[in-house]
This record gives structure tokens, sequence and C-alpha cells, in this order.
């Protein structure tokens, strides 16, 4: 590593605008010099879910905004950057297909080189940016549109062991949220009401667990949800705040359950597969901000001698910062982008395994 490298990142695969600068001096950690994110939930409240065509349109509308005050944060001009990273994929296309069009006016504007980014390996390579782990390591990577067990070797080497077969956690969250309407994004409205609630009341199914490997399904369990909330309607004409407290608590130990059990396999083929050095577990992606899943993962990891890596939770749900990282591990590795750079709804991060079945937030479970 030689010289100091400052990246722009561009974020808008979902529904989150975001753009962040990312600094590296030559042999030092990285530091985020600024991070900026609009959420879009009021615009998507009122539908239950993003809308596709609204989000494009709010992207376009915001992508100029959180670029400029990104570098005025960072305290850098267009001139300071050495490159712009942007995410190409996988995600909502016309979203995507905005921050691809911002890039490449601003790298066709300044010269700077153009790089396109896979918003999950953005999420993947998140613990080298915050804890500068080395390859490989494992990683966990759930979220709203995805959720599956990565290797990661290399900027661009991942290897999949496993997957969720239907839905993300993420989705469960959010669906599970709007059964009880709790608003949106439901991950975070149902640990808050998980608090307060009985995790043991309602025995919700802890899917896939007497199937072999690390795959996940969640429809089975947001159908039991589904179902308690439709007897308790019937039986006692209506939720009480308790019901909806134990539903939450129920629910979240099923999901913290089948996550504690499937990264002990994964562990275990991890640490088969790599030498002994090897005792990093991440956890990225938006579910991993949550607080009850993080500490049962740290308990596992606890008794299986790894360490685990938790972002903090402003870089763990989408970010500039992750985009801008992944952006420079790439920079460093010769890789850049002509202005051909095509944005992709689909863009598997595995390109040697069979793509996972489902349908996402974002429409794709790479
Ligand atoms: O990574 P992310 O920001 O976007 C995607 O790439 O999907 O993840 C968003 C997802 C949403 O489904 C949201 O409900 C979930 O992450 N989430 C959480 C929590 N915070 C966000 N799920 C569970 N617990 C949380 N605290
Ligand atoms: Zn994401």
């Amino acid at each position: 590593m030689t010289k100091t490298l400052t990246i722009l990142g561009i974020e808008s695969s979902c529904d989150d605008t975001a753009a962040a600068v990312v600094r590296q001096r030559a042999g030092n950690l990285a530091s985020v010099l600024s991070s900026v994110v609009f959420d879009q939930n009021e615009l998507h409240a009122a539908f239950g879910g993003v809308v596709p065509e609204i989000a494009a349109r709010a992207h376009v509308e915001k992508l100029d905004i959180v670029v400029e005050q990104a570098l005025s944060k960072a305290g850098v001009i267009l001139n300071d950057l050495d490159a712009i990273a942007v995410t190409a994929g996988p995600g909502l296309i016309g979203g995507v297909l905005a921050g691809v069009m911002c890039a490449k006016g601003l790298a066709a504007a300044t010269g700077l080189p153009l790089i396109g980014v896979n918003h999950l390996a953005g999420h993947a390579l998140t613990p080298r940016l915050t804890d500068n782990i080395e390859f490989p390591y494992l990683v966990l990577l759930v979220s709203g549109g995805h959720c599956q067990f990565l290797t990661a070797a290399g900027p661009d080497q991942f290897t999949r062991l496993g997957g969720t077969i239907d839905d993300a956690p993420g989705e469960a969250f959010d669906k599970i949220a709007r059964l009880l309407e709790l608003g949106q994004p439901g991950g975070p409205r149902v640990e808050a009401q998980a608090t307060t609630g009985d995790p043991t009341r309602f025995k919700f199914p802890r899917p896939l667990l007497n199937r072999e490997g690390c795959d996940f399904s969640f429809s089975g369990l947001k159908t039991a949800v589904r179902r308690t909330i439709d007897t308790l309607r019937a039986e006692k004409s209506g939720v009480t705040q308790q019901d909806r407290a134990d539903i939450c608590a129920s629910f979240q130990a099923a999901v913290t359950d089948v996550m504690v059990e499937k990264s002990r396999r994964a562990l275990a083929m991890f640490s088969k597969a790599h030498t002994p050095q090897s005792r990093h577990f991440a956890v990225a992606g938006g579910v991993a901000a949550n607080a009850s899943i993080r500490a049962a993962l740290k308990n596992l990891c606890a008794s299986s001698e790894f360490n685990l890596v938790a972002p903090p939770l402003e870089f763990c749900t989408d970010n500039g910062a992750m985009i801008a990282w992944a952006g420079l591990e790439m920079f460093r590795t010769g890789h850049r982008d002509s202005m051909a750079l095509a944005a992709r709804a689909r863009w598997p991060l595995d390109r040697a395994s069979t793509p996972m079945l489902g349908s996402g937030k974002k429409g794709a479970k790479a």
C-alpha cells in the first residue's frame, strides 16, 4: 500500500440515498470522513413497503444533495478524490440506475476513475473498514433483501456456504411489524416491542433445523406468526399491547435460535476449510443491528473461540461508507470501470454457486 486514497461512495439500491467519503493513508486504518444518509421511510409509509418507482424518483431528487453534503462534511472537493465508487447492483433497478448515472456524470466531469460496487460486497467488506480484520473470514449477511453465509477471501472473492431458500430475515421482521401495525422499517420496531415481551409465550417454529447445512427459511415462520395474530383477533377480538410484545419477543427468539444454530454449522464448515488462524466471524446488513441477535452470536463465538465482528449500527444498515470502502479495496487491486458500467438488478457475489430462490424487498436474493 503506497498512496493515500480518498474515495467517494454513492448508494441508492433500495430506500436509502447515501454518500460518504472514506480515506486511507498508507499503512493506516481507513477513516470515514463523512457519511450522509437520507431515508425514504415517510414516502413509503402509506404503502406498507418500498414502492420502486417512488424510491427511484426520490433518489434522483436527493443524490446531488447527499453527494454535496458528504463532500462538504468531509472537508474535501472533487479534486481531492481518487475515484468515485457507486452501487451498481443488486437492487431496485430504478434506484441503482439513478446512482450509476450520478456517478458517471461526476466521473465524466472530473476525469476520475469510476468503480461499480456490488452492494452485497459493500456489506460483506464493512468489517474490514470498521475492525481492520484480515481475509479470510466468515460473514453472515442478513438484511431486508438478503441472507447468506459467505467466506470472504478477497475484495472480489466470495464463496457462499448457505443462504435463504425463500424470504430474507429483514423481510420477516418488516412483515411482522406490518401485521401488528407497528410501522416501517419493521426490524427496530419489533425489537423495541420485544424488550417488554415474553419470548416463551408463543412456540413459533425454528425452520430447517432438521435439515443439514446452513440454509435458512423464514416464510413458514412468518405464516405461523400471522396465524397466531389471526387467532388472537378471532378469539379475543383484538391484540393487546402485551400480546404484541409477546409475539415480537417470541418471533425474535425463533429468528435468533435459527441464526445461532446455522452459524454454529457455518463456523464448523469454515474452520474445516481454513487455517486455524482465521477466527473472525462477521455479521453485516440491517438485521445485524438487532441487539438480541448480536448478543446471541457473541455467546456462540465465545464458546467456539471465534471473534465476533459486528460493525456499529450506522454501518450495518445501508450507507455510502461501505460502498466507498469496497470501492477503495477494489481500486487497490487495480479495478476500474468504464462508462459502459451497467446497473444490475441481480448480481450474485459468488458467481460459482447456483442462484438462491425467492424474491426479497430488493427483488433479488443473489
Ligand atoms: O441492509 P439494509 O439497510 O437494507 C437492505 O440491504 O435490505 O437492511 C434493512 C433491513 C430491514 O428489513 C430492517 O427491518 C432490518 O434490516 N433491520 C432490523 C433492525 N434494524 C434494521 N431487523 C432487526 N432488528 C433491527 N434492529
Ligand atoms: Zn443492504
